[in-house]
């Protein structure tokens, strides 16, 4: 897929660029927990500011709900995108409107201008054609940056294209070639490793890559909708009683290539404190007591998934092992996360997605370890499934 680039504008000195970012970062207090997609955003920005473009940056945070919400503010964002683009960006408390329109009016080239949160207004969910006008008439150039959002029909990210000379971003042109080579370009044996919590969610992608990859690992409380569907007995567990049926017709269609835990830690509580066993699959229905959930994969999942993994010439990623905040109930997922890394980092190609995959991989310091990082969650899953993004369909060249 060949995407119309930033690069191709012959001429951008003066220029009113504006960028969609995704600055929906994770935050504490006001403060920035993880700043990656805040840094991914720099090459563009840096493209354009060589360039001597005036650049006006747009994004989202959190979900509002169409209005105000000051916990919401992208004004949290500009200390850390100070400190990325060492430049001072401006910032205005709105993202249409008179008060907007005279910052604009005042950017000199090789300026950056932030906006408020998209989503303080209803039209940017709405893909509202008078909103996208709105924020069309601030620029001459319109650039998509924010991969991670490219799944949404939304103002910004769609509508916005039918206003503005539309671009694409040049970390969202690398997401787009790195994902396209997951499920093009890539060598055999590959093997996906699903985790996470919602079958309905991942289904998609689980299929698309039981169809084409050698095997797909599933991990977290994902795989308990493949147990429940095995009467095999849960205790307090995690799992959803619709995706069950999901589970099963997947795993009757795909059975040799659905690699599944075998082991599973448990613990009857979720709490820092709470002792952790570790019980064989077929042992947990001689459980007596049922006040107990499954946390991670067990100790000899973790060898037997490692196998898979080491054999691997491709890997994608995208989802934890288990209850990975709690540290007690970390091991199987940090596990995944140094081989994976590892086999990456050595003779495979490796992709990692998803918000808490990344926390993870990121808490390792191996971020720098696999072939690409994906930006997305559910727009890396999307993309996966062969899905053309809203985002995405605007930005390719014809
Ligand atoms: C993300 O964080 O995955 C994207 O920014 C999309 O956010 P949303 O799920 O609130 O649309």
């Amino acid at each position: 897929m060949k995407l119309k680039s930033i690069k191709q504008v012959k001429n951008l000195k003066n220029k009113k660029v504006l960028v969609r970012v995704d600055y929906n970062v994770a935050m504490e207090k006001g403060n920035v927990l993880d700043t990656e997609r805040i840094e991914r955003s720099y090459a563009t920005i840096n493209y354009l500011l060589k360039n001597k473009a005036k650049i006006i940056l747009m994004a989202h945070l959190g979900r509002p709900k169409g209005e105000k919400d000051k916990d919401l503010s992208l004004k949290f964002v500009l200390k850390y995108l100070n400190q990325v683009t060492k430049k001072k960006v401006k910032f205005v408390d709105d993202c249409i409107g008179e008060k907007v329109n005279k910052q604009v009016s005042r950017l000199k080239a090789g300026q950056i201008l932030l906006l408020e949160n998209l989503r303080f207004y209803p039209g940017e969910k709405n893909n509202d054609a008078k909103f996208a006008q709105s924020l069309a008439e601030l620029a001459d150039i319109y650039v998509n940056e924010a991969f991670a959002n490219c799944h949404r029909e939304h103002a910004s990210i769609a509508a916005i294209t039918k206003y503005l000379p539309a671009y694409a971003g040049l970390n969202l042109i690398d997401e787009v070639n790195n994902l396209e080579k997951a499920l093009k370009g890539y060598d055999k044996p590959a093997i996906a490793i699903i985790g996470g919590v919602k079958v309905e969610t991942k289904i998609k992608v689980i299929e698309k890559f039981l169809k084409k990859y050698n095997y797909v690992l599933i991990g977290g409380a994902l795989a308990n909708n493949f147990f429940a569907g095995q009467n095999i007995k849960l205790g307090k567990s995690v799992y959803n009683k619709e995706d069950v049926k999901l589970a099963e017709q997947l795993y009757d269609k795909y059975k040799s290539k659905i690699i599944l835990p075998i082991d599973v830690r448990t613990a009857k509580r979720l709490s820092p404190k709470s002792k952790v066993e570790a019980h064989d699959i077929f042992n947990l229905n001689k459980l007596k007591d049922k006040n107990w959930q499954i946390v991670d994969i067990g100790p000899k999942t973790e060898i037997y998934f490692e196998h898979f993994i080491h054999n691997a010439k491709t890997i994608v990623w995208n989802g934890p092992m288990g209850v990975f905040e709690i540290e007690a109930f970390s091991h199987g997922t940090e596990y995944i996360a140094q081989k994976f890394a590892a086999q990456a980092k050595g003779p495979a190609f490796g992709i990692v997605g998803g918000g808490e995959t990344l926390v993870v991989i990121n808490k390792l310091g191996l971020s720098k370890w696999p072939d690409f990082v994906s930006t997305g969650g559910g727009a890396m899953l999307n993309f996966l499934e062969g899905k053309t993004l809203p985002g995405i369909k605007p930005l390719i060249k014809r």
